[in-house]
């Protein structure tokens, strides 16, 4: 039991959870448009004007996952003042966990040394920090757990095939976290998240999983790495982030013009903008930063956010959005509380 928290929260009053500090990483390295010039045939002046991409961060070999999962972690640390060991509950979105067991969760407690801690892998691909937000928030609305750290973190880079053009531009590595905490003001408001399975074949890394098991042969077969029809995810992901961004809105009684600020998953600056047209969301109320990074998977929102932290004010309202693969998609609202 946390005795600060304790005191503070009345628990036979409405608990919201809140996002009481935020964190992110990004490895040093760069992979920039000048570097793909080299290796596939494109140009900067493509990759900019199809996708809004100039650079992305490549973790280097022999880290993994977990590693920039600590390293974000560590920095909320540093900059909230939070003691690591009030921790209950612990949930890593990824779709590139370390092994396929344990989950990255148990390896991130190994690394910050703390036990005693409900952890777990959450699976969503690019849609993974909402889903895994939304679970968080229901551990704290349970008030079974007072402290949960929600990460995202992906090393796509390990799953990119460097010379097929079609996703090489596009992806790259990082990690957010936020601690969540209860309380009797308004924070996580709500979440719409979908899925299908439609999405399946336009989206997959398909080997290494029980249906193609690691071989010699899924080598030959290419398979495992990251395929996609990028016309079909890009019409898609449009689609879907924009009417659940409307039906969230919706059944919270809210219009697009009580949102401060737009979050959505940082894939190709035409979908975030395609999204911000077909919402009619107010100019420069989208938060980007796509340029730098690239899509880095679970880890776009949380590291958009935290990137942006000086510019939201207590009591913003925040709208996140996501899409990726499965398909899986959704939105959620919350009330900016630090
Ligand atoms: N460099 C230079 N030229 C290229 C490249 C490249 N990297 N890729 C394609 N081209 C060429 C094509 O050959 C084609 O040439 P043509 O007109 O002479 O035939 C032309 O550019 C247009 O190609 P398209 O495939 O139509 O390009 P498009 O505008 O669809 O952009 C892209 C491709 C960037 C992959 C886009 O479809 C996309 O971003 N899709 C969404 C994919 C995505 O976000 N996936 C991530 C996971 S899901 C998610 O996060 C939402």
């Amino acid at each position: 039991m946390n005795e600060k928290n304790f005191m503070v929260v009345d628990f036979t009053k409405k608990i919201f959870a809140h996002i009481s500090a935020i964190g992110g990483y990004v490895p040093e390295n760069k992979r920039t448009n000048s570097d793909l010039e080299k290796i596939t045939d494109t140009s900067d002046e493509w990759i900019v004007k199809r996708t809004g991409i100039k650079e992305r961060r490549i973790l280097e070999e022999g880290l993994a996952t977990s590693d920039m999962a600590v390293s974000a972690i560590e920095n909320l640390i540093d900059t909230y003042k939070k003691d690591i060991k009030d921790v209950d509950a612990l949930i890593v979105a990824t779709s590139t966990p370390d092994m396929l067991m344990p989950a990255t969760a148990n390896i991130v407690c190994e690394k910050l040394g703390i036990e005693n801690v409900w952890a777990f892998d959450m699976n969503a691909a690019c849609s993974g920090f909402l889903y895994a937000l939304d679970m968080g928030a229901s551990l704290i609305e349970s008030s079974r757990y007072k402290n949960v750290l929600v990460i995202g973190a992906d090393k796509i880079s390990a799953y990119v095939d460097i010379k097929d053009r079609s996703t090489n531009i596009l992806f790259g590595d990082g990690a957010g976290v936020v601690w969540l905490e209860p309380t009797n003001e308004e924070g996580i408001l709500d979440a719409l998240l979908l899925s299908n399975g439609t999405g399946k074949e336009f989206l997959n890394i398909e080997g290494g999983g029980s249906l193609y098991p690691a071989s010699s042969q899924l080598l030959v077969d290419e398979k495992r790495y990251i395929r996609q029809d990028g016309k079909i995810v890009f019409k898609n992901a449009i689609q879907s982030m924009s009417d659940t961004c409307v039906n969230v809105l919706k059944r919270n009684d809210f219009s697009v013009e009580d949102v401060n600020w737009l979050v959505p998953h940082q894939a190709n600056k035409r979908i975030i903008d395609a999204v911000g047209n077909e919402i009619n969301i107010e100019e420069g109320k989208t938060l980007i930063n796509i340029e730098n990074y690239g899509n880095t998977i679970a880890a776009t929102i949380p590291l958009c956010i935290w990137e942006n932290t000086s510019k939201l004010k207590k009591g913003d309202l925040l709208m996140l959005t996501a899409f990726g693969a499965g398909f899986s998609w959704g939105a959620s609202l919350l009330r900016w509380t630090i």
